[in-house]
């Protein structure tokens, strides 16, 4: 088994220019226990006016989310980025790859700020560009290459989304994963395979489940063991070549607080994120993306039952926001993304009033090279066709 070395790299004392690792606010944060946080920010909101927007991920604190102009899940603010040419600051409360991909969709005069750098992605950074250039020339030596369809899901960093703009590969996010796997096996026939990147959960709940792949035609590309860990038989076999990716948070979610929920819980409806793992997803009643699971809890009826499967900030407000459903969470502990969470008000004030005096604090800038071949792969994805990803 062949090993990564990782610097330790405590706050401050030096960072990795290839991930958030290490990385600290230059200048003095506001102190969370500050009574006049909400004030300032409000105040340095309306200074800013137009010129900012303020994005907001389903999973940031409520203290952040009061502020945002637009909330969503990774894809509809991919959308709502792109969509906003006048403005002239794009603050991202949600996590870096998103940041990335609001650069890669604004205009060259526009600057997107992370409101604090350490806001990472366990997922995106479980897939390194080194690691796939590596697994796409064993995948020639495979002599499988020119059949592979690379499809990176939304939490990857940019250069794994310029990697597969590159070739011929399309981003996807959990509201449109399935159109995309449809795009992408009708691009090189019916030998297609998928390479699908990071995360393997999402690939082979959809691959399995929506499109119908049988589950020992998904195999699990290990990029810590030679030529993946897999054989060339089992390369030639596979429909689908899952990276051994997941996330954190939702792969924490597990079959037995199912049974369990429900042996307590007459009626109860589970509702998860395709992030989970496969016997979550399956033992579930429904499935899907952050801005699904919002309206479906919208749509409910009172008085009906709910476990969901997702981060957690999302699953208290879902529950404030309908006190005439039960609503509950599905695991047994609290399960918050920790990245998710670095966005506070303390560093959403600092960011805001730089902004006010003219300072740009973490601007998030994609280089142009990958910027032009991630949008490539990025674009694919806006133009897929389809009810899904649209709404
Ligand atoms: P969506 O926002 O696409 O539902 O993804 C969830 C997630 O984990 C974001 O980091
Ligand atoms: Fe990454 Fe999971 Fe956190 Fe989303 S919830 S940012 S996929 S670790």
């Amino acid at each position: 088994m062949t090993t990564v070395d990782l610097p330790l790299l405590p706050l401050g004392r030096g960072t990795d220019p290839l991930s958030e690792r290490g990385v600290d606010c230059p200048g003095d944060l506001p102190a969370a226990s500050d009574p006049d946080l909400v004030e300032r920010a409000r105040a340095a909101r309306e200074k800013l006016g137009e010129r900012l927007f303020v994005l907001g991920h389903h999973y940031q604190r409520d203290e952040v989310i009061q502020f945002a102009d637009v909330t969503g899940d990774s894809f509809k603010l991919a959308r709502d980025a792109a969509a906003r040419p006048e403005a002239e600051y794009i603050v991202f409360c949600g996590v870096h790859f998103m940041a990335e991909s609001a650069d890669i969709l604004t205009g060259p005069d526009q600057r997107v700020i992370l409101p604090d750098l350490a806001a990472g992605c366990s997922m995106a950074d479980m897939a390194r560009i080194a690691q796939v250039e590596k697994a796409w020339d064993a995948l020639a030596a495979a002599g499988v290459q020119d059949v592979v369809v690379p499809v990176t899901y939304m939490n990857s960093s940019a250069d794994i989304k310029a990697f597969c703009g590159r070739n011929g590969g399309v981003v996807c996010t959990s509201s449109n994963a399935e159109v995309a796997l449809d795009w992408a096996y009708a691009q090189k026939g019916e030998d297609t395979k998928v390479l699908f990147l990071p995360d393997q959960h999402l690939g082979r709940n959809t691959a399995v489940l929506q499109l119908g792949i049988p589950l020992d035609e998904c195999v699990v590309w290990n990029p810590f063991k030679p030529n993946g860990g897999l054989t060339a038989e089992e390369l030639a076999k596979a429909k689908i070549i899952l990276w051994k990716g997941h996330c954190s948070v939702h792969g924490r979610f597990s079959a037995d607080v199912i049974d369990e929920l429900r042996a307590k819980v007459p009626g109860l409806n589970v509702l998860v994120h395709p992030e989970c793992q496969h016997e979550v997803v399956l033992k579930a009643d429904q499935v899907g993306s952050t801005e699904y699971i919002i309206k479906t809890i919208e749509a409910a009826p009172a008085g009906s039952s709910w476990a969901i499967g997702t981060e957690l900030n999302l699953v208290q407000r879902l529950k404030n926001a309908h006190p005439d459903k039960n609503i509950m969470f599905l695991d047994r502990n609290v399960c918050y993304c920790s990245t998710m969470n670095r966005i506070d008000l303390p560093h959403l004030v600092w960011t805001l009033e730089n902004l006010v005096e003219g300072v740009v604090v973490n601007q998030i800038q994609v280089d142009p090279q990958t910027e032009a071949d991630a949008l490539v792969a990025l674009q694919r994805m806006l133009d897929l066709p389809g009810k899904s990803h649209r709404d």
